[in-house]
């Protein structure tokens, strides 16, 4: 028999997971299977609890459950609580873990793209539960960190939080304040969109309003993979900008979820070329 582990998310086909995670199993010639678990909204506790019935090893967890499986879990980890989002759930022996792999995936994909964060100045596109592990991973690297977003409530919020966490001031800008944003950005070492603004089938429009400039000096990381360039990634680039794109955080908040389940370090290359095949 196989040892499962799988993908809950609402809906679920159109993760890249399953084909990155199968490839690694089968490179490293382990019997694992990684399997669509589409979960609805109501069952998301009966599908945790069915996980530790069922005897998976784990399980990632997407859009929209990541907030939702916490309380059905036996231990949620610091980071994940503060994050606010469980994306991996580790099952030892019958107690559940929850973790989030997302916050030192993004570092991991961030030092691969060459950028060192340890004290730098970002800016982060967003305050959802990506910007929320992206801010995170700043504050532990000690970044000074900048927020804009859409509303600035929201903003607000995640500074407050993760700031007395870290006890590190986080300024907030609303996302459509022109000369803040660019007063902010020609500070700055770093650029991150964590918004989901650019993605596919909306591939045109860009989280950065057009009015403000991009200084070459900067470093763009992009979480939208879909497509592989965005729009902003594109006008980062004619402005001279380094830029590093979303596909090195799935990889690495994947790569980090095996090794949790497996405890075998993750075959980097094969999932690499999984994700880019798909
Ligand atoms: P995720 O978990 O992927 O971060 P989320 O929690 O829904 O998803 O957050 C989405 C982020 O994208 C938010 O920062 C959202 O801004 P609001 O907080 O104002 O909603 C941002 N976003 C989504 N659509 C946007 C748009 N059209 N313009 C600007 N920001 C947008």
């Amino acid at each position: 028999m196989p040892t499962y582990v799988g993908i809950m998310g609402w809906p679920v086909a159109h993760s890249r997971s399953p084909a990155m995670h199968n490839a690694a199993f089968e490179a490293l010639g382990m019997d694992w299977e990684y399997l669509f678990l589409p979960v609805a909204p109501a069952h998301v506790d009966d599908a945790v609890r069915g996980l530790r019935a069922l005897g998976f090893a784990g399980a990632n967890v997407t859009v929209p459950h990541k907030q939702a499986v916490m309380s059905a879990l036996d231990r949620v980890t610091v980071e994940a609580r503060a994050i606010g989002a469980v994306n991996t759930i580790v099952n030892r022996d019958g107690v559940l873990e929850g973790h989030n792999t997302d916050a030192i995936g993004f570092l991991r994909a961030l030092r691969e793209g060459g950028f060192e964060p340890r004290d730098c100045r970002a800016v982060v596109l967003g305050a959802g539960g990506a910007a929320r592990a992206i801010v995170y991973a700043l504050l532990a690297a000690r970044a000074t960190v900048t927020v804009a977003n859409r509303t600035l409530s929201r903003a607000r919020r995640l500074a407050d939080e993760l700031g007395a966490l870290f006890r590190a001031h986080v300024s907030t800008i609303p996302l459509n304040a022109v000369q803040a944003l660019e007063a902010a950005l020609a500070r700055a070492d770093l650029l991150v969109n964590a918004t989901s603004v650019g993605m596919a089938p909306h591939a045109d429009a860009c989280p950065l309003p057009e009015e403000v400039a991009i200084p070459p000096s900067l470093t763009l990381y992009e979480t939208v993979y879909t497509p592989r360039e965005t729009a902003l990634v594109a006008r980062a680039r004619r402005a001279g900008a380094t830029t590093i794109d979303g596909l090195g955080m799935l990889l690495h908040q994947g790569a980090v979820a095996f090794e949790l389940w497996t405890g075998t370090p993750p075959p980097l290359d094969v999932m690499r070329r999984a994700l880019e095949a798909q």
